[in-house]
């Protein structure tokens, strides 16, 4: 049987139901995090549950357990579903109430609901890279919640996949943001470069770690905007997610980066990260590098 957390208790994931007036089902009032599990142990959580308060907070929604308590009970679940490698979801909404724009008072209670997802690396295309397509960036100016409303990220994310591409990359103008999922770096004269943590893009924790990695391997790093016209000159261009890692980006709108091969920095930040993932959640059996 697989089992699912809501409202701090563990059952049966089939029983795991939504009510219609939820206000995340109504409205997307929530927000969630994607955590990943290597080992049977989850990768960056200090970081993903900090993510979450916050995200929650401004919003105005006060989740009712500690992080303690929610690292607890995601460790349980991923113990009852005996999950080695894949996924935590996790989300939590306003709560059930009488659809109205306004946020309800009284005693509701947020809704909080987490699964788990079996899932193994995506070893192919980290070896060998995504293609991706480019698209205005036509979301809000808030992307720095990592909010339940995706509709302007699954527009790009469909758009990608229509033309047999993986990511969409978004620019609002000249000025790259992120990916429909993702954030994106890119490799100039060997400096890493990425768009600065702002309201524009989500502050990914697999961006912070490439960062942290950046400084301790005396990679040059700089979070600033970059324009389309430096990413199509970039040598090298990466995206990075909690499910995708460190991946290489080998063709944008039809034209190839760098033949179509990965670029040295990429590699050398895959390797680096697979380090860290060790580090955290013990040794992996099958490898990029
Ligand atoms: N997406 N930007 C956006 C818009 C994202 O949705 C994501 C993650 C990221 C990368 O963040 P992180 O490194 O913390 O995963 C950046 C998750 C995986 C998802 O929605 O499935």
């Amino acid at each position: 049987m697989e089992f699912a957390l809501l409202n701090g208790e563990i059952i049966d994931r089939s029983e795991a139901k939504v009510d219609v007036e939820d206000r995340g089902y109504q409205f997307g009032d929530g927000v969630y995090e994607v955590i990943r599990i290597y080992n049977g142990k989850m990768f960056t959580i200090d970081e993903h549950l900090e993510r979450f308060v916050k995200s929650a907070e401004s919003i105005g929604i006060t989740i009712p357990f500690t992080s303690l308590q929610l690292s607890e009970m995601l460790e349980e679940l991923l113990i009852k579903n005996n999950l080695e490698t894949g996924n935590i979801y996790m989300q939590v909404t306003r709560g059930i109430a009488p659809r109205n724009h306004v946020f309800p008072t009284g005693n509701v209670v947020p809704t909080l609901v987490a699964y788990t997802i079996k899932g193994v690396r995506p070893l192919e295309s980290l070896k060998s890279g995504v293609k991706a397509i480019l698209t205005e960036d036509i979301r809000w100016l808030r992307c720095d919640i990592k909010s339940l409303n995706l509709l302007g990220n699954l527009l790009a994310k469909q758009k990608a996949s229509e033309q047999g591409c993986f990511e969409a990359i978004q620019h609002r103008g000249d000025d790259v943001t992120e990916g429909s999922s993702s954030n994106i770096f890119i490799v100039k004269n060997g400096m890493v470069i990425t768009h600065e943590s702002n309201n524009l893009i989500l502050k990914g924790i697999t961006k912070d770690v490439i960062l942290e990695l950046c400084i301790k391997n005396n990679i040059q790093v700089q979070e600033r905007t970059f324009s389309l016209a430096e990413l199509e000159e970039a040598e090298e261009v990466f995206l990075s997610s909690t499910t995708s890692e460190v991946m290489p980006v080998i063709e944008i709108e039809g034209k190839k980066i760098r033949a179509g091969v990965p670029g040295p920095i990429t590699q050398k930040l895959q390797g680096l990260f697979e380090k860290e993932i060790e580090k955290q959640c013990g040794l992996l059996v099958n490898k990029v590098y």
